[in-house]
């Protein structure tokens, strides 16, 4: 690896984040295309996320992607925030300009580009979401973007999915017992919370198989265990089902162009995806 002083400088910050993939994935990427950068990680604490900007942006730092806690907390200390972005509340990607950072939105992005590619249309249909918590949003957006007519979005907390989503009469909400309350079948379904994920393998949110007879492709946003509980519900009931690692890496990708200006190509993408899948398989 040749770092000299013009390579740039792109970072995480979030707390914690020692077990982020996300320097794997985008170093893979500049190495793949040649682009003289380097991604690191930063812990940054609650309530400091403006001091950790204004230093960052004073030693020329690039650009940042953002997680939990500071998604929704850095947006006060940008210079600019992209419409989409604003409207999810939420940003995960930072890009230097000439003021300060401008804030986007990447995680709604990545998981357009995977539904497009699934070759699913939600256009003029209706379609079910499982969660309420950070991703639900960017997740909403984008299928609302994609021209969904409306949401089912089944949460544990009825109360919590009402106060985030419940103004826009698009969506109906109900408990995750409810799922029989849901007409029809052949529903696109995106799962969204975090049951199912590492080590609780043995969960899913809806185990209920009548609820799956009505899924006919789904995503799951875990990625750890490569195949979620639910999504072997969704494939014994006939559905397809993806993980969430194409979502982590098209998002990834959204967030390199805004770095760098460069659109990846497939071969870089693939690269990626295989150094992910081989550093998720040997732990
Ligand atoms: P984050 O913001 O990081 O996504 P979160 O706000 O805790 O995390 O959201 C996680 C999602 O998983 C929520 O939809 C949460 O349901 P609640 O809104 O009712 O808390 C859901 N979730 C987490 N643990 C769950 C469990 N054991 N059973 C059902 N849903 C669960």
């Amino acid at each position: 690896m040749k770092i000299d002083g013009r390579t740039k400088v792109c970072a995480l910050i979030g707390d914690p984040v020692e077990h982020t993939l996300s320097p794997l994935i985008h170093n893979s990427f500049s190495e793949s295309e040649g682009v003289d950068a380097v991604y690191t990680a930063f812990r940054v604490k609650k309530g400091e996320v403006r001091e950790a900007l204004e230093g960052a942006f004073a030693l020329g730092i690039q650009g940042f992607n953002v997680t939990v806690p500071h998604k929704e907390a850095v947006m006060p200390y940008l210079s600019d925030i992209d419409p989409a972005a604003y409207e999810i509340g939420a940003v995960n990607t930072l890009v230097r300009g000439e003021n300060g950072y401008k804030g986007y939105n990447t995680d709604a992005l990545g998981i357009m580009r995977e539904i497009k590619e699934l070759g699913i249309d939600i256009k003029g249909k209706r379609a079910i979401m499982l969660g309420a918590g950070g991703a639900a949003n960017a997740v909403l957006h984008a299928l609302y973007s994609l021209g969904m007519t409306g949401a089912f979005i089944l949460n544990r907390s009825v109360e919590k999915a009402e106060k985030k989503f419940g103004d826009d009469k698009r969506n109906v909400i109900l408990p995750l017992e409810k799922s029989g309350d849901i007409p029809g079948k052949n529903y696109f379904c995106v799962q969204c919370t975090s049951v199912g994920l590492e080590p609780d393998v043995d969960s899913s949110p809806i185990e209920d198989p009548s609820f799956f007879k009505k899924i006919s492709s789904a995503v799951d946003i875990i990625y750890k265990p490569y195949e979620t509980k639910f999504m072997k519900l969704v494939r014994e009931n006939g559905g397809q089902a993806e993980n969430g690692l194409k979502m982590l890496i098209y998002q990834a990708a959204e967030s390199f162009k805004l770095f760098h200006g460069v659109d990846l190509s497939e071969e870089s993408l693939e690269e990626a995806r295989e150094r992910l899948e081989s550093f998720l398989e040997g732990r």
